[in-house]
């Protein structure tokens, strides 16, 4: 059966709620624009996937307090203002299906916007003197940056290896995912080994997160976000990579060729997806994915059994099947 989000945050509802005043408090501001713009992050939010995880993780070891409030907001800040600026990078007009911040109110403030939730994301961390908190945070604020210099290093040059696209997602999506679980679990854990545990769990949560994303964007049916970009943008995603490794080289070549000429027209995007799936991308990457699943769900092995440890299997699952 498929997992359903609203299925598993049921056993963190009320806790949720309250993370939304605080989220909405967060980023409130006396400035007439940017309170106008909070508001319409507000009425737009998404799946609040990183504070579920946080306050998941709390709760797998004890009672859910104000510490942990604190990490799902830092969390959830950072995430909103790496997709403010991720628009602009990428041009992209749309996000949760309503129009991204750039489209609405052009780059200039898009990029302040991002630059404002980053350090609200910070001080709220600081206002409650959680540094080891605002440590980890702060590192993957700088993997996340890392992460997208890198891909657009990659998209110049089109030399990427599986290798490389790894480290590409660990530091731009699995680093924050990690974080998330991480903080969450430190405000009600002080067990080291647990906490290692915590971590790689949601490292390879990460990893699956965003090979999903990366697979949802070549399946037509799916909203919110538009279509078919990561070849547009030369992004070298783990589906044409795996399809570039298992094609005879001359055809491998070719795609290539026609990603660098011109990414953008249609005939080279129509002949780039035949291509991926002719070559098995799809599927191949489909199955790396799960691998991952089953590495984080093996984490959580070791972590207390229960209703939480079962919620967060069944996120593990919602990720690879995810539609949105
Ligand atoms: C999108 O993250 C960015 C990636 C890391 C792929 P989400 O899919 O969690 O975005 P929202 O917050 O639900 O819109
Ligand atoms: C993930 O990369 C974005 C961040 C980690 C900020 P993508 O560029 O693939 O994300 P989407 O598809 O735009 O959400
Ligand atoms: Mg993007
Ligand atoms: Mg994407």
């Amino acid at each position: 059966m498929p997992q359903t989000l609203k299925d598993i945050r049921s056993c963190i509802e009320k806790e949720l709620e309250e993370f939304e005043v605080h989220f909405r408090q967060a980023i409130q501001s006396r400035i007439p624009l940017l309170d106008k713009i909070s508001l319409y992050i507000i009425k737009t939010k998404g799946k609040q996937f990183r504070p579920m995880i946080s306050l998941l993780c709390a709760k797998l070891f004890g009672e859910i307090n104000e510490n942990t409030f604190t990490a799902a907001t830092m969390v959830e800040l950072l995430h909103t203002a790496t997709l403010v600026h991720d628009d602009v990078v990428d041009e992209s007009d749309q996000r949760r299906g309503f129009f991204s911040i750039n489209a609405l109110w052009k780059n200039k403030i898009a990029v302040l916007v991002g630059d404002y939730l980053l350090s609200r994301g910070l001080l709220v961390a600081l206002n409650r003197n959680q540094f080891e908190m605002l440590k980890i945070l702060s590192n993957t604020v700088s993997d996340m940056s890392e992460g997208e210099l890198l891909q657009l290093e990659k998209a110049r040059r089109l030399d990427i290896t599986k290798e490389i696209y790894y480290q590409i997602i660990r530091q731009k999506t699995a680093s924050l995912i990690a974080t998330s679980c991480h903080c969450g679990a430190l405000t009600t854990c002080h067990d080291t080994s647990k906490l290692e545990h915590i971590h790689r769990f949601g490292m390879n949560l990460g990893i699956a997160f965003q090979i999903r994303d990366d697979l949802m964007d070549l399946e037509s049916d799916i909203m919110g976000k538009p279509k078919i970009q990561d070849i547009r943008e030369k992004k070298m995603t783990l589906p044409l990579i795996l399809a570039l490794g298992s094609a005879p080289s001359n055809e491998s070549k070719q795609i290539i060729r026609g990603i660098r000429s011109d990414s953008e027209n249609e005939d080279v995007i129509r002949r780039t997806v035949e291509f991926i799936h002719r070559f098995d991308g799809v599927r191949k990457a489909t199955e790396e994915m799960n691998q991952h699943r089953d590495e984080a769900l093996r984490s959580l092995s070791h972590l207390p059994s229960g209703e939480i440890q079962s919620a967060l299997s069944r996120l593990c699952y919602f990720v690879t099947e995810r539609e949105k």
